[in-house]
């Protein structure tokens, strides 16, 4: 299978969040193409960088009303240690494992994209949120209550939405 490439299926509008994107498709091509020698390095490097790219939507979900255990952020949870246990495995020689795990994350990164961080992007434009400076310009389109789903990306059930996320990348 041919690696996931960026594409404008992918964009969102939202310019960190994008590059941001951009740059995990370019690390997991990386991953797709690294040989056996290569292949811990390159894992290592997308999930430190995943590290980093979920912390940050968590963060902008937390600065505009979102419950700290919201699904969007539970499946990052899930998904990032996923990863980990991928690596602790490929460290104990299974490379298989990280080979696997790269193409479920092709898959699974489109349909996150295309749900989750949609439904973000969305609801950070709807209230002003500057990803660079925190700041909400049009605070009153903030919900009263916390948000505990997506805002509109899923059921609402968040451990059915947290398994499909672990599903998706074992
Ligand atoms: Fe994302
Ligand atoms: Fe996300």
């Amino acid at each position: 299978m041919s690696s996931l490439q960026w594409s404008e299926e992918l964009v969102l509008d939202l310019p960190l969040m994008d590059e941001t994107h951009q740059e995990f498709v370019e690390l997991l091509q990386a991953v797709h193409a690294a040989d056996d020698a290569t292949l811990q390095d390159c894992w290592n490097t997308l999930v430190e960088h995943t590290d980093q790219h979920f912390a940050q939507e968590d963060r902008w979900m937390l600065a505009t009303k979102f419950a700290s255990s919201n699904c969007h952020t539970l499946q990052h949870k899930v998904v990032l240690q996923v990863m980990r246990e991928g690596g602790e495995r490929a460290a104990k020689g299974e490379l298989f494992v990280l080979r696997e795990m790269a193409r479920e994350l092709a898959i699974w990164l489109v349909q996150h994209t295309q749900s989750m961080d949609a439904a973000l992007a969305l609801h950070l434009r709807r209230v002003g949120f500057d990803p660079v400076t925190g700041t909400v310009a049009s605070p009153d389109n903030l919900p009263r209550d916390l948000i505990h789903g997506c805002a509109g990306a899923c059921s609402g059930d968040d451990e059915e939405e947290a398994g499909q996320a672990a599903d998706a990348v074992h």
